[in-house]
C-alpha cells in the first residue's frame, strides 16, 4: 500500500491525477496540499474537497491550504484559458460539507511525515512551495519521507512558459531548488515524457463503454472538464483533439515507476537570468556539478501510461 500526500494547484489535469490516486485500491491517500498555480491555494482546496466527495474513496482525506505566493515575489495570477475560471474547466463539481483543516499545508507535510516515518510519498503536482516550506520547518524531512515524485520540469524537450523552462518549476525556481538540493530519493516527471503521453476524447468513448457503473460520475466530470483543455491544447500546440498528460503521468510513475525511463543526474534549478530562469538544470557530463542526483524521466511508454491511467477506472 502507497501511503501517499499530494500537493497541487487542483486544476484540470491535477484532478485527473487525484482522482486516479483515490480510486486505486494499492493507494492510500493521507492528506491533499494546495498552493497557487492555475488557481489560488483556496480554490484549489475547494477542488480538491469535492473532487474527494465525486471520487468517495471510502476514507476521510483531509485537505489543507497551504502557500498562496511563491517563496520570492508575487503570484503571477491564475490562468482562466488553460484551466477555467474555477480551476476545472468550468465543470460543476457538486460541493461536499468538509472543510479545510486548521493546520497550513507545509505543517501538514511534516506532520504527516512525522506520522509515518520513512513511508509517505509525496507527489508534488504544483509548485514546490509548500515542499520547501515544509523542508524549512523540519530539516529531516528527506530521511523521513521515503520519496517525491514531482510533475515539473523540461530537461531536454522545450520548455511550455519559456523556451526552457516548465511552469510548475518556473512558478518558484527558489523553492524547487531547495527541494532539489535536500537529498530526497526525488523522481521528476516533465515535458519529456508528459509532452508526448496524451488523452483523446477516443479514450472518453472508450471509458464509456467499459467503466465501472460508479465510477460514471468521473468520467461525466471529466468529459466536461477536458473540453477547455482540448480546446486550448488545439490552439496553443495544433494538437488536434488531443492534450498532453501532465499531472496524471506523474501520478501513474509513483505507482508504477516501469512506464518510464530513468537516469539518476545530478540536478539544479536556474534562480537567475530572465531567459533560463526556472530552468531545471541536468548534467549529462562525464565530470558532473556537484549536485545531489535526482531520477529525470526521459522517455515514456505511452500507451501503457494511459492504460494503465484509465483501467484503474475499469469495472472490476
Ligand atoms: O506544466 C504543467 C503543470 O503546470 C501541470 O501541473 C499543470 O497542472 C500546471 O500546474
Ligand atoms: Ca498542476
Amino acid at each position: 500500500m502507497i501511503k501517499m500526500l499530494i500537493d497541487c494547484d487542483t486544476g484540470i489535469d491535477d484532478s485527473i491525477a487525484i482522482l486516479f490516486a483515490l480510486k486505486r485500491p494499492d493507494v492510500r491517500v493521507l492528506g491533499i496540499t494546495t498552493g497557487c498555480g492555475n488557481i489560488d491555494a483556496y480554490q484549489a482546496a475547494e477542488n480538491s474537497i469535492r473532487l474527494i466527495h465525486l471520487a468517495k474513496p471510502g476514507y476521510e482525506v483531509p485537505v489543507a491550504v497551504g502557500a498562496n505566493a511563491p517563496l520570492v515575489g508575487p503570484w503571477e495570477g491564475p490562468v482562466p484559458h488553460i484551466h477555467g475560471a474555477n480551476g476545472v474547466g468550468n465543470a460543476e463539481l457538486l460541493p461536499a460539507d468538509q472543510k479545510p483543516a486548521a493546520e497550513a499545508g507545509w505543517d501538514m507535510i511534516v506532520r504527516l511525515a512525522r506520522e509515518n516515518p520513512g513511508e509517505l510519498t509525496v507527489v508534488t503536482l504544483g509548485r514546490m512551495t509548500n515542499l520547501a516550506l515544509a523542508l524549512e520547518k523540519e530539516p529531516a524531512l528527506p530521511r523521513l519521507v521515503k520519496n517525491v515524485v514531482a510533475m515539473g520540469g523540461a530537461v531536454r524537450a522545450p520548455g511550455n512558459v519559456s523556451p526552457v523552462s516548465e511552469a510548475n518549476i518556473a512558478g518558484d525556481p527558489e523553492a524547487a531548488d531547495r527541494v532539489f538540493l535536500a537529498g530526497f530519493d526525488l523522481t521528476l516527471v516533465g515535458i519529456d515524457v508528459t509532452g508526448k503521453t496524451f488523452l483523446t476524447p477516443r479514450h472518453l468513448d472508450i471509458a464509456e463503454k467499459y467503466w465501472a457503473e460508479d465510477c460514471r460520475p468521473i468520467l461525466d466530470y471529466m468529459r466536461e472538464a477536458l473540453k477547455l483543455y482540448f480546446a486550448f491544447a488545439c490552439q496553443n500546440n495544433r494538437y488536434l483533439d488531443r492534450c498532453p498528460v501532465h499531472d496524471p503521468l506523474a501520478m501513474v510513475v509513483a505507482v508504477d515507476p516501469s512506464v518510464v525511463t530513468i537516469r539518476k543526474l545530478p540536478t539544479r534549478v536556474e534562480c537567475g537570468g530572465t531567459l533560463c530562469r526556472g530552468m531545471v538544470v541536468s548534467d549529462f557530463r562525464e565530470r558532473p556539478i556537484d549536485a545531489p542526483f535526482a531520477s529525470i524521466c526521459l522517455d515514456v511508454d505511452s500507451e501503457r501510461a494511459v492504460e494503465e491511467l484509465l483501467g484503474t477506472f475499469l469495472k472490476p
